[in-house]
Formats: structure tokens, C-alpha cells, sequence
């Protein structure tokens, strides 16, 4: 099969490794890609916003099949685009997409099908948005309804945070993402990522994981897109799979169907594990950056293979199978990062790093005259597996010692709810 892959972070060098590993594959492509992509596939410069451009090149090339790795251009309509071309694309729907387009539209799935999440209203307007809040108090989260990078989200502790952050959305401090704005009851319990593989009638499992989204230690500081993440998550047992499963993913499944926007894809799932049990905070449709980094380090089947089965409508018939070890995944940044990230600095020692399995991930880096050079916030995904997640985080920040980079710097407690789960044997 010729693959071509779209995207160009940590999450698509995972990507890029495992179908690499296939033996279905004859040749793969990505774009952007980077560095580390490059060591599998052609790297080629296409428009990704314009899809007729994609598909062309995928006639030219006679590309089988197209994964597309991060949700813009999923959301923007790529995949219907190339279907219409009689391209084969593993990727949702634009209507499919909602589920991550629009906070609004999953919040109304919910509400129609049953689905427990945060209780919520969603307004077009600032008065009224207002009043719900003050009448809801504080904690309460705000959110804008559409794409935002992760920025859109607020959690307020206070009543004048609220009022604020719906000022800002509103005054279009997230453009128009923020048109529409989801508010939402303040969940407490513990986290955690959820995947499923989904061919439009079936959802099959697909690994768990827990991130770690702020910048600093201890979980402190601003929010990022995940500064480290670690596979499997304990908090998911097998009663709370199944019942995720059965209260969460199925009726979701079932309404998009309903609606007639048949979810196929990856639906990722952020849980909030409650006294009551999982409910909902969001779904994101496609893979976890960087938990995608570690499903694939523990994913023991053919990757091509279950893509295909997710494109032909025939998970039904499959399983997925995972290594018993854990897997866990440090990002190093860009000074500066989240905010503005410094580019440029030259990155050293990178084969030492990975001599002893550790394999590292590249994200924004990029070569600049034979040098590889940080070229983005999140830079390298510095990943590890063991027979435990502590085995696991003590092989990654081994790993890291060899990384001569004093201009990137990175959490050094990733991993540490489970780490101390596992020390306490709680
Ligand atoms: P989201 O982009 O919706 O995943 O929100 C980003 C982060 O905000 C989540 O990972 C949670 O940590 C937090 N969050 C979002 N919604 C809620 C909620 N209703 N209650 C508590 N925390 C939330
Ligand atoms: N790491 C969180 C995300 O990919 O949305």
C-alpha cells in the first residue's frame, strides 16, 4: 500500500513508525512531516487547506490510503473532499468532526442521547451567558465553542474569572471560535484519556492514557497541548472501561448514526472519573498528542491493518492486542513555550539517547545546514517502556540525561499519580 500521512507532530512520527513496521506497506508519504518523519516516509510540501491539491497528489502517487493526523483539516472537510475523489482517508466526517468542531453540538448530543457529562448552557450572547453564571456560582467552566488549540477553556474559580473570560470570548479573544460559548458545572475526580477505533456502526477499544497538560512540575502553570503522558491509565479498570463503553461511547455512536454523521475515525474521549462514575468533558476526533506516542509503543498489531479494517467498515471482526508493559512519554519544549517558543538552538546527542530503547519522537525540530534545530514549542517526545510506568519514567529521563540541549527543559514528575499508586499499592 502506498500511505499518505498528514501532520507533523510527535503524534504523526508515532504514526509514521508503526506504519512503517507494516508489512502492508509499499511506500509512504507525509506532509509536512519533519525530521524524524523523514526517516520513513518522502516528505512533500502540500497545501493541506487545499484539498484539491491533496488529492491530485494522491492520483499522482497512487496513494491507497490517507491518515490524517491533527483535527483542522478534519474539521475544514479534507476527508468527505478526498472520499468525493474516490480516495480512501482514515479520518472522520466534517459533520463526524462536530464532536470536536463544536463543544456545543457534543454537549447537545449528550443532553439528547443520555450521555453524562457536566451539566451546561450554551449562549450567543454575552447578557445572557452572564446570567447563567451568576446564577450557577462559582467554580464554573467557560468555554469557547469551537477550535481554539486548547485555549479556549477556562476554568474559574472565582465568579469575577467567569464574568471575565466570557467578556474576553465574546470581545473575540478567541475569534470566531468564540461566537458561541459552552458553560459548564466544575467536575472534580481524576482524568483520563480514552480511544476508540471506529469504523461508523463499531467502536473498538483502543488504549488508555493520562496527560499531563500543564507547563510545570506538580502540575503548575499554564495549560499546554500535554507535556507528557504515560499508557496504560490505571483509574481505567476493566468496570470502568465497560462502563464507559456502555454509558459514554456506544450511545455516541449511535446518535452520530442517528443524525446521520456516522462517527469513523479515532473518537478520544477526556474523561473526568467521578464518584458517580466516567462522564464526558470532550471528545477530540483523532489521536491524543502525546498519548498517541504511547498507544503505539504498546499497540501489538499491525496499525495498517486496523486502519483499513476502520476504513472498510469491518471492526466488528477485530481486536487489538497491547503489551502488558507500560509506556510513558516526556516532552521537551522550547524555552518559552507555551507562550512564544525560541527557535533555532541546535539539538545534540539524540542516537545516545535512544542506544539504550528509548525511542525518541521528533515534533517541531527541523535541520538547519545538517543540524537539527528546535522549530516549534514541543520539540521531542522522549518515550520509554517497562514493566512498570516507574521502570518505564526512570528509562525516559535516563534517555534525556544524554540530550544536549540547554535551551529546551522539560516536567520531571511525569508520571507521578501512577508512579505513586504504584509505590503505595493503591
Ligand atoms: P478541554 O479542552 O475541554 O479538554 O478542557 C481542558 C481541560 O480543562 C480538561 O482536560 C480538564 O482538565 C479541564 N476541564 C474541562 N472541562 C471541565 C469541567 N467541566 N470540570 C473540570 N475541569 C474541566
Ligand atoms: N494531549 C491532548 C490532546 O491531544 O488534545
Amino acid at each position: 500500500m502506498n500511505v499518505l500521512l498528514l501532520g507533523s507532530g510527535g503524534r504523526e512520527h508515532a504514526l509514521a513508525w508503526k506504519i512503517a513496521a507494516s508489512p502492508l506497506l509499499t511506500k509512504l508519504h507525509a506532509s509536512p512531516g519533519n525530521p524524524g518523519i523523514g526517516r520513513f516516509a518522502e516528505l512533500v510540501k502540500l497545501d493541506i487547506a487545499d484539498h484539491s491539491t491533496v488529492a491530485a497528489f494522491c492520483q499522482e502517487k497512487k496513494i491507497d490510503l490517507v491518515v490524517v493526523g491533527p483535527e483542522g483539516p478534519l474539521v475544514a472537510g479534507i476527508a468527505d473532499d478526498l472520499r468525493a475523489w474516490g480516495i480512501r482517508v482514515f479520518g472522520p466526517s466534517k459533520a463526524a468532526a462536530r464532536l470536536e468542531g463544536s463543544k456545543g453540538f457534543t454537549k447537545d448530543l449528550c443532553a439528547k442521547f443520555n450521555i453524562p457529562t457536566a451539566a451546561y448552557g450554551r449562549f450567543g450572547d454575552l447578557a445572557a451567558a452572564k446570567a447563567y453564571v451568576e446564577k450557577m456560582g462559582a467554580p464554573i467552566v467557560i468555554k469557547a465553542d469551537g477550535l481554539a488549540a486548547g485555549k479556549g477553556v477556562t476554568i474559574a474559580m472565582k465568579l469575577e474569572e467567569a464574568l471575565a473570560a466570557l467578556e474576553a470570548c465574546f470581545d473575540g479573544a478567541f475569534g470566531s471560535a468564540g461566537a458561541e460559548v459552552v458553560v459548564e458545572e466544575y467536575l472534580t475526580g481524576e482524568e483520563a484519556s480514552f480511544f476508540c477505533l471506529c469504523d461508523g456502526a463499531t467502536a473498538l477499544p483502543f488504549g488508555t492514557a493520562q496527560d499531563h497538560k500543564r507547563v510545570g512540575d506538580g502540575d503548575t502553570g499554564p495549560n499546554t497541548g500535554g507535556m507528557g503522558a504515560y499508557s496504560p491509565a490505571p483509574v481505567m479498570t476493566p468496570e470502568m472501561t465497560e462502563r464507559t463503553m456502555r454509558e459514554i461511547i456506544e450511545p455516541t455512536m449511535r446518535g452520530m448514526a442517528n443524525l446521520g454523521a456516522p462517527f469513523a475515525g479515532i473518537l478520544f474521549a477526556g474523561l473526568m472519573i467521578t464518584d458517580q462514575g466516567p462522564k464526558l468533558i470532550e471528545y477530540n476526533t483523532r489521536f491524543g498528542d502525546p498519548e498517541c506516542q504511547v498507544l503505539m509503543m504498546r499497540l501489538k498489531d499491525d496499525l495498517l491493518v486496523l486502519l483499513n479494517a476502520a476504513v472498510d467498515g469491518q471492526l466488528a471482526h477485530m481486536s487489538a492486542r497491547w503489551s502488558d508493559e507500560a509506556a510513558l512519554t516526556v516532552v521537551m519544549a522550547a524555552r518559552g513555550y507555551p507562550g512564544t517558543p525560541e527557535k533555532g538552538s541546535v539539538i545534540r546527542g539524540l542516537d545516545e539517547a535512544a542506544s539504550d530503547g528509548a525511542e525518541i519522537f521528533h515534533a517541531g525540530t527541523a535541520i538547519n545546514g545538517g543540524a537539527l534545530v528546535a522549530n516549534g514549542g514541543r520539540v521531542l517526545n522522549v518515550t520509554a517502556t517497562g514493566a512498570t510506568v516507574g521502570e518505564a519514567q526512570k528509562k525516559a529521563y535516563g534517555a534525556i540525561d544524554h540530550i544536549d540541549w540547554p535551551q529546551g527543559f522539560f516536567r520531571r514528575d511525569i508520571g507521578w499519580r501512577a508512579v505513586e499508586r504504584e509505590q503505595t499499592g493503591k
